[in-house]
């Protein structure tokens, strides 16, 4: 597997990341080889985050593999807060110091861990208070709870917001990008123009994260729409799947391995973070870091699946 650099830091990281947000469908005996077959594959960095199956997600993931030490120190580990379901099922977000904290002790108890090599921040709070993050941050990280932080679904302000209270570098934001959800992308392609991809619909991130070494991790790589569905094979997008099957075929690989080598093409140098609880899917996903489309498939399968040029 492909390594990259987590953001600015030295830590490398496997270029793709395994979401682990659907794992509350397995049984114990499937959610074990599921989480093998991936250190297997060399994909041993894994997302979480509290909310995934209300915290199942997480204790079934250090369940599977009987979490201890050793097994710990094969994996990087990285889980979000600040997403709040309160008691009345309604929910909130929030990124007060208290609730971080505790959110971290909770997960930190679920993974069967003392450590998570990434915290993020979930979705942005409408309240957030920058010095309590701070001081959050700062605990978790003198405790030696959290050796990295990162946000995510944030835009260039918020995290310069942020980043001015905090004492340790943002590293991370996790964002929806697929072939079918690449406004991050087609914003930049389109600029002024008088049409609907010139929408500039979060503040440049992805060039801000370029310059400022946040590493993008695209999440909901397959998806079109928001968790609609799968694209690779979906009749609504018979001109993407004929480009996509066409340098698959050229490649002699899957249409998930080329739809996972579309975004990891973009020299932006991202970490998509994977969905699928099936393995042979996943070795197809992890086949994409041994292959390098041209620019010209690049921007075939970005035409087709509607994306505009100028
Ligand atoms: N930060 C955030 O706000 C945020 C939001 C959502 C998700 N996430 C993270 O991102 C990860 C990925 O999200 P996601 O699960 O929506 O990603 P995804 O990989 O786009 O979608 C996974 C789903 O699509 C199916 N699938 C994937 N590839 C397929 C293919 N080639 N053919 C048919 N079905 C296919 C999978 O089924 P099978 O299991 O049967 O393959 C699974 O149900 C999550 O696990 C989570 O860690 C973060």
């Amino acid at each position: 597997m492909r390594q990259i650099r987590l953001g600015n830091t030295e830590l490398k990281i496997p270029a793709i990341a395994v979401g682990c947000m659907r794992i509350v469908g397995l049984d114990k005996k499937a959610a074990e080889n599921f989480v093998r077959t991936a250190l297997d594959l060399g994909a041993n960095f894994f997302d979480h985050a509290d909310i995934y199956g209300a915290g199942r997600c997480e204790e079934i993931f250090s369940d599977a593999v009987g979490m201890n030490s050793a097994v710990r120190e094969q994996m990087i580990l990285q889980s979000k807060c600040g997403i709040k379901v309160r008691a009345d099922g309604k929910t909130d977000f929030d990124f007060s110091r208290d609730y971080i904290i505790k959110s971290v002790d909770g997960i930190l108890s679920r993974l069967k861990t003392d450590y998570l090599d990434v915290l993020l921040l979930h979705r942005p709070d409408a309240l957030v208070e920058p010095e309590e993050v701070a001081e959050a941050f700062d605990r978790l990280q003198s405790s030696g709870k959290v050796r990295h932080f990162g946000v995510s679904n944030q835009k260039p302000m918020q995290i310069q917001l942020l980043q001015r209270y905090l004492n340790q570098p943002l590293v991370a934001n996790q964002l929806q990008l697929s072939i079918t959800n690449a406004t991050m992308i087609s914003n930049g392609i389109n600029v002024n123009m008088l049409n609907d991809s010139a929408v500039d619909r979060d503040g440049s991130v992805l060039d801000f994260c370029r310059m400022n070494d946040i590493t993008i991790q695209p999440w909901s790589p397959f998806q079109h729409g928001f968790f609609k569905g799968v694209f690779l094979g979906h009749d609504k997008f018979p001109e993407l799947n004929q480009a996509i099957d066409l340098v698959a075929a050229d490649h002699g690989v899957s249409n998930t391995t080329i739809a996972m080598a579309w975004l990891l093409r973009h020299p932006a140098k991202m970490q998509p973070v994977t969905g699928t609880m099936n393995t042979v899917r996943l070795a197809d996903s992890v086949k994409a870091t041994e292959i390098e489309l041209t620019r010209d498939q690049w921007y075939d399968i970005y035409r087709a699946a509607g994306n505009i040029l100028p």
